[in-house]
């Protein structure tokens, strides 16, 4: 192969140096934005005079035909990296113009710019996602305000809650990471392009100009920092992480809630899987996947960060490594969100019976008890020592609140009456929580009805108004 660069070099690569620092098998699908930054690039060129109107339009035509061929699967991928290999693909359709594209540009400037305007767009991808996963899980709970779940801490039975409440809480993860995308978008959406290089260049170029063709909000101000910047990788990959964080955590209740033990979900057919021994089971891979897909996440994190650690200014070309990174977190966050949806909307089945029995056969209610007294005028703590002595007598005597006698509460209290029972039904117990953010039941519909309209748009990709909570 043909040396891409000066005639500097008399001797070709070693093929083993060849493919060991390409990056063509990995950064093609930068295409379509690197066409895009190729035209923003030429049309400026052509209107500052540095290359003709004729020679811009030749470019910017010939970009679309690259842009053409690679959509349709017969864009000869020679070269290095897509940058080389649209240029020298693009000289072979306009001739000799073709070689004045990279007039006032560098790869570094470039790779920087395409990098940008690919996670843009994965960005306003992946927030359309997470607002469908919102939707669907706003569907869920509005169908189980109701429904009662036992609510956990230390994965020990605490207090029931509604099962809407608790889909909601999953909602709330993912409205921040919605609006965490939408931040880090600002930062992404700088143009390092006409930093060149390294130091700008000697041609009057017009960064704005271009900035604004691209959609770019602003200039990357410092050419060096511009080239050499990957904090916005960083970011993406953070929020990626967290995103990931939360669908891993949905997913860990989604597996047990569907072990046997638990008996809370059901499996439908379209969502599990089977096992090739065991004929009567039916597994949550999918759920399993997400969990662990979370691993290569964090990994391309923790590499970037390495990467970047002792990188002396501006461009290194250990900065290369970015977009494999950049790439699998992306394909990885997709996948698992869309997996998710698809969950939430067709995958599992609330085991209502099962529920209902769950939140009544424990002593989840015992705070209930306490503050019963607390409305009696005990105080809190001496309310509480008693209702841990009534705990104890049940647990020793394998009863439930609800089976004593009205005699026995009063052995431990002469206030307890018959509105105690009332008092400590599991529907009573989670609807009277009405503090704000509580489970309580009109807290949940007043809580859903915002979710439900943080999420209504059309999911486009363009992130809405925000801030729930
Ligand atoms: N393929 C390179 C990358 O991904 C493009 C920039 C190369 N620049 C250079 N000076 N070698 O980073």
């Amino acid at each position: 192969m043909s040396q891409p660069w000066s005639q500097r070099f008399d001797s070709p690569l070693h093929p083993v140096i060849e493919a060991f620092n390409a990056s063509i098998g990995f950064d093609l699908q930068l295409l379509p934005v690197d066409v895009q930054g190729s035209q923003a690039h030429a049309r400026m060129l052509a209107r500052q005079g540095i290359i003709t109107a004729a020679e811009g339009e030749q470019l910017v035509q010939g970009l679309e035909q690259i842009r053409q061929e690679y959509a349709e699967g017969r864009f000869p991928a020679q070269g290095e990296d897509v940058h080389l290999a649209v240029e020298r693909r693009l000289t072979e359709l306009v001739g000799e113009v073709g070689k004045k594209l990279h007039t006032a540009r560098s790869r570094n400037d470039q790779v920087a710019t395409d990098l940008r305007l690919y996670l843009r767009e994965a960005i306003d991808g992946l927030g359309g996602q997470i607002q469908q996963l919102q939707q669907v899980l706003c569907r869920v709970a509005a169908d189980h305000v109701e429904t009662l779940i036992p609510g956990y801490t230390h994965l020990q039975r605490a207090q029931p809650v509604s099962l809407a409440h608790h889909i909601l809480a999953y909602f709330e993860m993912l409205q921040r990471d919605r609006i965490r995308l939408r931040e880090i978008r600002q930062r992404v959406n700088v143009c390092p392009l006409g930093a060149g290089a390294l130091a700008g260049t000697t041609f009057p170029i017009d960064r704005e100009y271009t900035a604004a063709l691209l959609g770019f909000a602003g200039v990357c101000a410092n050419s060096l920092d511009a080239v050499s910047d990957r904090d916005f990788v960083v970011e993406f990959l953070t929020a990626a992480s967290l995103i990931l964080v939360h669908l891993s955590r949905m997913a860990e209740e989604l597996i047990l809630w569907s072990s046997q033990e638990f008996g809370f979900i059901q499996w439908q057919d379209s969502c599990a899987t089977g096992s090739s021994m065991m004929p009567q089971k039916k597994n949550p891979d999918v759920p399993e996947l997400v969990r662990g897909k979370t691993g290569r996440v964090f990994g391309h994190l923790q590499a970037m960060l390495v990467i970047l650690k002792g990188l002396p200014l501006a461009y290194n070309k250990d900065l290369q490594e970015d977009k494999e990174a950049v790439f699998d977190t992306v394909q990885t966050v997709r996948d698992c969100l869309a997996a998710m949806t698809v969950v939430w909307q067709e995958g599992i089945r609330f085991q209502t019976a099962r529920l209902a029995q769950a939140v009544g056969e424990d002593w989840s209610n015992a705070t209930d008890v306490a503050d019963y007294l607390v409305t009696k005028g005990v105080p809190f703590r001496s309310a509480y020592q008693i209702t841990g002595q009534i705990v104890k007598f049940c647990v020793h005597a394998g009863r439930l609140f609800s089976d004593l006698t009205l005699a026995e509460w009063r052995q431990f209290h002469p206030d307890f009456g018959e509105d105690i029972y009332q008092a400590i039904s599991p529907q009573q117990v989670v609807a009277r929580r009405n503090s704000l953010g509580g489970t309580g039941l009109e807290r949940v519909r007043a809580a859903l009805a915002q979710a439900q309209a943080l999420c209504a748009d059309q999911p486009n990709g363009a992130t809405p108004g925000m801030g729930s909570g």
